[in-house]
């Protein structure tokens, strides 16, 4: 697969060189090219950008640099072989980034990120790209950071460990919460290893068993008890076919029970701690 980043701090990206991204571009599975916008400015100050049309705070990046910058780099990644490129918006007003997404970003040759500071990138160099190439306008979360680079990190680590050959065991993210076709999107529950005990701390009895039915029953009933505490929109939006009887035995006991449609809600007079 092949990155391309255009930002003001290519610094910023330095992690790229390091941790499962840094291992996947030694083993060549990444090909991986940070430009700095500034090279496309042509004034004394490098301009990249210019207050809004209709007023209001902030800055605006300017067409100009943008347009020519991924003028090249797109024409340069053709020129080097790459094909079928995306380019990859992070903004606070994208689509939510999801793991879902990021299997389907997995699936693409070739991606072209354009993380803006200030107010966000006039929309034309949006408009324009995408009658070239799928455009995926993308937020990681429901908070505004200072600019883009970071979800661009987040992306891309959320993508690299999907590439085959990265992760070394294809099973690795089978399991993973939020696995689309997983069953049903639970988080998961707690793990633990060596020593049996730490800190006058033991470990589940049932971990000890080698009873693989009766691991894999706690395994489940700790995702359905955490999802229930930290994430019960999760539960809610289940499709109750995804629960067996004994999901549905642990959800009683955490208070939940089915509506007339089959969805589990939390019973309000009965919030456990
Ligand atoms: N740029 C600023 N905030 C962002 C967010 N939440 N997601 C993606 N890009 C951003």
């Amino acid at each position: 697969m092949r990155l391309d980043v255009v930002t003001i701090f290519p610094e910023y990206l330095e992690p790229l060189n390091v941790s499962l991204v840094g291992k996947a571009r030694a083993r060549g599975r990444l090909d991986v090219h940070v430009h700095d916008l500034r090279r496309w400015t042509y004034d004394r100050h490098h301009t990249v950008d210019d207050t809004p049309y209709g007023g209001g705070p902030g800055m605006v990046m300017k067409t100009e640099p943008w347009g020519e910058a991924l003028d090249e780099v797109t024409a340069a990644g053709y020129e080097a072989g790459a094909h079928g490129p995306v380019l990859v918006v992070p903004t606070p007003s994208g689509r939510p980034f999801t793991q879902e997404v990021a299997v389907e970003l997995s699936r693409r040759p070739w991606l072209v990120f354009t993380p803006a500071r200030y107010e966000g990138i006039d929309r034309r160099v949006t408009d324009e790209y995408a009658t070239r190439m799928p455009v995926y306008e993308v937020s990681i979360g429901d908070y505004v950071l200072a600019g883009g680079e970071a979800a661009v990190l987040v992306i891309t680590e959320a993508v690299a460990r999907l590439l085959p050959g990265v992760l070394g065991n294809a099973e690795s993210h089978r399991d993973d919460s939020f696995a689309p076709g997983a069953m049903a999107n639970l988080l998961e529950g707690p793990v633990y290893t060596k020593p049996p005990v730490w800190r006058g701390h033991g470990i589940p009895d049932v971990l000890l068993s080698g009873h693989h039915g009766k691991i894999a029953r706690w395994r489940r009933d700790e995702a359905l008890r955490r999802t229930a505490r930290h994430r019960p929109d999760l539960i809610e939006r289940c499709d109750p076919a995804a629960f067996d009887k004994k999901d549905r035995e642990t959800l009683s006991n955490l208070g939940w029970a089915p509506e007339p449609g089959g969805r589990f809600w939390r019973r309000p007079d009965d919030v456990e701690e």
